[in-house]
């Protein structure tokens, strides 16, 4: 039987398992990311290690989500980030030179590479061929220092593709397509790979703003086989010598396929505040828009950038609207910039600001209360902006344009009608990204070589070995989809304590409850209790972090987000599963108390436990692997490692 395009390339990868699916596989990871609100833990935890270098091809530290230094502590972070990249062996992308995944995809993705990057949205550079898995930072620690990355060998799926998009319709309409489909859990346990006579009549951006978003179905990550297209993006970047042709075989067999006929396609939206809650953009026409974002690591290249300056040349947004658009990467600026669409933009009425992420997760350009905020972003959980009563939409940036001309929700076909010479603007790549890399210091350039850690930084807090009896208070009872975004939010007032972490457990679920992170201090330890895809979102492993430093011992919930599930082992949370019965039946406040010896339990492969709440007695479920069990009952990734590394268990 021949092989799909994933299992060829974990093929080449693997160095324990076997492609079956369900069983935990090693593979070598070629190239690592991470950015500013997790690489700080991510190089305390290499330091705490006793690592000296780091040993993948690539390792590279950007500076994206958090660019605005306004406060000591960002900057404090920023140049600890520098210090550890240069003395550890990184490339570091200072603060403003773009998001991490716009970055990376023009300077580093190659086809057939393996990435793994504590950021979600790491899967991007799938779109180039490249099998790139987003993970808990700690999980980047290790497999920079040369460790293999241990994940369940998911379900392939194949996305066929057929037909042509029309005018109007785009790649961002595609992936929302999928959301509105399959929804937010849609992709859980599964790699989506695109095949089918469609591919090719997407260009490698396009094909990137798909498997951006594929995180938001929850899947592992998303792929597209490599051609012209693939070859014809490396030229233009500059580096044309590393394609290479990946195509699955004839006859590779998938575990699922999906049909979607481009043809078929119209501009969409998603409605607040789930990315699947995805309509055809005419049913929501009319409602009048306060604020419009283009930008975000899905639709923030040039590529996407370029449609709305094409639309708004020569005309004026509306004066009900304020428009802002923020480039994913300070090259698509400068070109921009040069080739005069800035100015174009600003004509209009647009505020042009700075490659960052921001605004993506409500650091800066909040929204103003209840109001409507239409985005090209990935994102729409509710609160993320940075505002609770929020309504964010996510678009393309078409349908974002327009709605900046009309100052209000307008299908682009409707207004091209009204206005009579408005073209659809199509896909058009640069002929060359030539942007300045003044910004991406290289290694061999690095400025520092030694760590410099301000008053903001602390230690990595550590967990004791996994203990025999666990008992305590349901401290607190969650609903299904919470999010890590629920878990420690990502605005600025509470990012900027990211590598301080007795301060920043302060916000543990404050979203969901403003007493938690005291209460579970003063009980000493506890459970959460929680619905359907707990943990789903970002790749934040302080949503792990902070539970286990305010004593968290155990989750209880009906199914668990992927990364998250991985980050509460890392952190010696135990995870079980509990069926609907169970978690109505659980009240906040009960007593719970695993009956069965935990560690004798956990370690000798047991998956039923006895879970008792008042006086009734119930089974939870720990479906995990024998590495997993290891790394729980060492009380986390990080002990586990030094023991591996001291030849201990
Ligand atoms: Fe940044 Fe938002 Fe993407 S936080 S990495 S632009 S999902």
């Amino acid at each position: 039987m021949g092989q799909t395009l994933t299992e060829k390339i974990l093929d080449d990868h693997l160095v324990e398992g076997e492609l079956e699916t369900g069983e935990e596989i090693g593979i070598e990871i070629d190239q690592v990311l991470t950015q500013d609100t997790t690489g700080t833990m991510v190089w305390l935890q290499f330091e705490a290690m006793g690592l000296d270098e780091v040993q993948t091809e690539i390792a590279a530290q950007y500076c994206d989500h958090q660019t605005y230094q306004f406060d000591f502590k960002n900057t404090d972070d920023h140049r600890f980030l520098r210090s550890a990249a240069g003395t550890y062996g990184a490339h570091f992308s200072r603060p403003g030179n773009g998001i991490c995944h716009n970055v990376h995809r023009e300077n580093f993705a190659a086809p057939g590479k393996t990435l793994l990057g504590s950021d979600s949205h790491t899967p991007t550079p799938g779109g180039i061929g490249e099998l790139a898995i987003g993970s808990g930072g700690i999980d980047v620690t290790v497999a920079m220092g040369g460790a293999p990355y241990y994940i369940e060998m998911p379900e392939i799926v194949s996305v066929r593709l057929e037909g042509e998009l029309p005018e109007w319709a785009t790649a961002k309409d595609v992936i929302l397509e999928l959301l509105r489909r399959l929804s937010v859990k849609g992709g859980v346990g599964k790699i989506l790979e695109y095949t089918g006579p469609g591919v090719e009549t997407l260009t490698a951006p396009e094909r990137m703003t798909i498997t951006n978003m594929g995180t938001e179905l929850g899947a592992t990550t998303s792929i597209f086989p490599t051609d012209e297209q693939t070859e014809d993006y490396l030229e233009r970047v500059g580096r044309g010598e590393e394609y290479v042709e990946l195509q699955p075989d004839d006859d590779a067999e998938y575990d699922d396929e999906i049909v979607v006929d481009l043809s078929d396609l119209e501009p969409l939206i998603a409605q607040p505040s789930m990315p699947d809650k995805v309509v055809p953009v005419s049913e929501v026409e009319g409602e009048s828009v306060e604020q419009v974002m283009v930008g975000s690591c899905t639709n923030g290249g040039y590529e996407d950038i370029l449609p709305v300056a094409k639309m708004l040349e020569g005309r004026e947004t509306s004066m009900e609207t304020e428009t802002i658009v923020a480039p994913g990467s300070k090259q698509a600026s400068e070109m921009l910039a040069r080739e005069g669409w800035v100015a174009e933009m600003m004509a209009a009425g647009v505020n042009f600001s700075e490659a960052t992420c921001g605004a993506c997760i409500g650091i800066g350009h909040v929204p103003a209360s209840d109001s409507v905020s239409l985005r090209t972003f990935n994102r729409n959980f509710e609160g993320r902006s940075g505002i609770e009563d929020d309504n964010v939409y996510l678009c393309s940036p078409e349908v974002a344009a327009a709605a900046a001309l009309k100052g209000e929700i307008i299908d682009p076909r409707n207004l091209a009608d009204e206005l009579g010479d408005l073209e659809a603007p199509g896909v058009e790549l640069p002929e060359e990204y030539d942007g300045s890399k003044t910004d991406l210091i290289s290694p061999d350039e690095a400025v520092d070589d030694e760590l410099i850690k301000g008053p903001n930084i602390g230690d990595v807090p550590l967990k004791d070995q996994l203990g025999s009896e666990i008992e305590g208070e349901a401290l607190l009872k969650m609903a299904d989809n919470i999010t890590t975004d629920h878990i420690i939010p990502a605005t600025q007032d509470i990012l900027m304590y990211r590598s301080n972490v007795p301060k920043l457990s302060e916000f543990t679920l404050s979203r969901v409850d403003d007493t938690f992170a005291q209460r579970a201090l003063d009980a000493d330890g506890g459970f959460l209790v929680a619905g359907e895809n707990y943990g789903q979102g970002s790749s934040r492993e302080h949503a792990a972090l902070c539970p286990m430093y305010l004593g968290i011992e155990g989750v209880l919930a009906q199914s668990f987000a992927r990364i998250h599930r991985a980050n509460l082992f890392n952190f010696g949370i135990i995870p079980l599963t509990i069926d609907e019965d169970t978690y109505e039946s659980i009240d906040q406040g009960d007593e719970i108390e695993i009956v069965d010896d935990v560690y004798e339990a956990v370690t000798s492969g047991q998956e039923e436990f006895t879970v008792r709440v008042g006086d009734e007695e119930y089974t939870a479920t720990l479906d995990a692997s024998e590495r997993e069990r290891d790394i729980l009952a060492a009380g986390g990734k990080l002990a586990w490692t030094k023991e591996q590394a001291e030849g201990g268990s």
